[in-house]
């Protein structure tokens, strides 16, 4: 726990996220000292709701997308749940959202409304395709945004070309555009803070997978695919996936030429390709040939299990994993925030919220209602509590 000043710790952002890409998004800004309020219906958001991987109650995903969060209700399709809302939106800096396109403008809270409420207001409308388009109305997830942006061709392409695709793992998809919409919204902070406007920011999945992927440069260059490419100039590098000895998997990359070079002394052999590599790597342990590769300092990197990276010993020195305790988990090791900043280091400051966790807080001490009214607002069901 720190009380440091922290970049963004005069910011208030209203968080009406849900599922991956916009709960990363706004964790981000609550690293940098946001607070961030989630906004969730009192039955509970759909990323809280999943029921696979449960612990504490929620989803092992909404803990690791949620940390450093406050969470209130509010049912907004409810006139006071949106009144209240709209008070808060009143006394904060962002709104961001992940909806699919129209459902803010369905719950009478479109750019033009938050404007109205907060004339300087930052308002990130995350979405599949965007707020325009052909495809705007359509929904998305992670997988949807890697199929067009053809990430998933490209990944079943660089296991075998003529194979089926391949989706890639964990969901980048969500986590890429999500962290570039953090950068959207802390830009759109600096032009604030410059000169007083707020504005609209429409952030695609599709678009910003699609900035993500240099095959697309290739392809508007040369017309051709990375596979082609390969078979039209390979490159003088020597890599690879390998399977070890011992049945574990190396991945090696002696890519530029000095490496290949250092890879030729080494192995005293001027001819020393991929296949003598390979060769190599199967007579030996995956130990073995990390060692020997770390010591002349070429690439190299045993192929972990997620039970093998959570025990490094270099995450643990660069502090990776800090054990926190969630009221209704208890204790766990989370992902610490990976940067090292030398005057404003981020830090978890709290676990995933609990559903309604700071009602009170929001509506009594942030927004000045009475107990009575609150006590009201319970009773009425616009809001639930844990
Ligand atoms: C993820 C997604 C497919 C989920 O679809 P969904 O569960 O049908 O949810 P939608 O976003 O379409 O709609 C949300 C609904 O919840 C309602 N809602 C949201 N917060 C609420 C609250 N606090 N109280 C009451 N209702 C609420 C909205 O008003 C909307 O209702 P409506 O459709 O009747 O207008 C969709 O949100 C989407 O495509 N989002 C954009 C892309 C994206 O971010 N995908 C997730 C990547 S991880």
């Amino acid at each position: 726990m720190t009380d440091k000043a922290m970049p963004l710790d005069d910011i208030r952002v209203v968080d009406m996220t849900h599922v991956w890409f916009g709960p990363w998004c706004t964790m981000m800004l609550a690293y940098m000292g946001a607070e961030v309020i989630r906004v969730e219906p009192p039955w509970g958001g759909i990323d809280r709701l999943s029921q696979s991987g449960v612990f504490g109650g929620v989803p092992y995903t909404f803990h690791h997308l949620n940390l450093n969060k406050k969470d209130v209700t509010l049912n907004t399709k409810n006139e006071e749940g949106l009144e209240i809302l709209k008070e808060l939106i009143k006394k904060s800096d962002i709104v961001v959202q992940n909806m699919s396109v129209g459902a803010m403008e369905r719950m009478g809270l479109g750019y033009d409304v938050l404007k109205e409420l907060k004339p300087d207001i930052i308002y990130a409308a995350l979405s599949g395709f965007g707020q325009t388009g052909p495809y705007k109305d359509r929904k998305s997830y992670a997988m949807i945004a890697e199929a067009m942006s053809s990430h998933t061709r490209l990944t079943g392409d660089g296991v075998d070309p003529e194979g089926p695709p391949i989706e890639m793992a964990q969901a980048y998809g969500d986590i890429g555009p999500g962290t570039m919409a953090a950068f959207a919204i802390v830009s759109a902070l600096r032009h604030r803070d410059r000169t007083g406007e707020g504005q609209m920011l429409d952030l695609a999945q599709l678009d910003i997978m699609t900035s993500f992927n240099t095959a697309i440069t290739l392809w508007q260059l040369g017309q051709m695919t990375p596979e082609e490419m390969r078979k039209k100039s390979p490159g003088g590098g020597i890599g690879g996936l390998f399977k070890a000895k011992d049945g574990e998997w190396v991945r090696i990359g002696a890519y530029s030429p000095n490496a290949v070079d250092t890879m030729r002394k080494l192995f005293d052999d001027d001819e020393f390709n991929k296949e003598k590599l390979e060769k190599y790597v199967t007579e030996h342990t995956s130990k073995e040939v990390v060692d020997l590769l770390v010591e002349a300092r070429l690439p190299v990197a045993p192929i972990y299990q997620t039970k093998d990276t959570c025990a490094d010993p270099h995450l643990a020195a660069r502090e990776m994993f800090v054990e926190i305790e969630h009221p209704k988990a208890g204790k766990y090791k989370a992902i610490n925030f990976p940067f090292k900043m030398s005057k404003t280091q981020p830090e978890i400051q709290s676990p995933a919220p609990l559903l309604g966790q700071d009602n009170k807080y929001v509506i009594c001490d942030l927004l000045g209602k009475s107990e009575e009214f609150y006590e009201e607002l319970k009773k009425k069901g616009v809001i639930s509590w844990t």
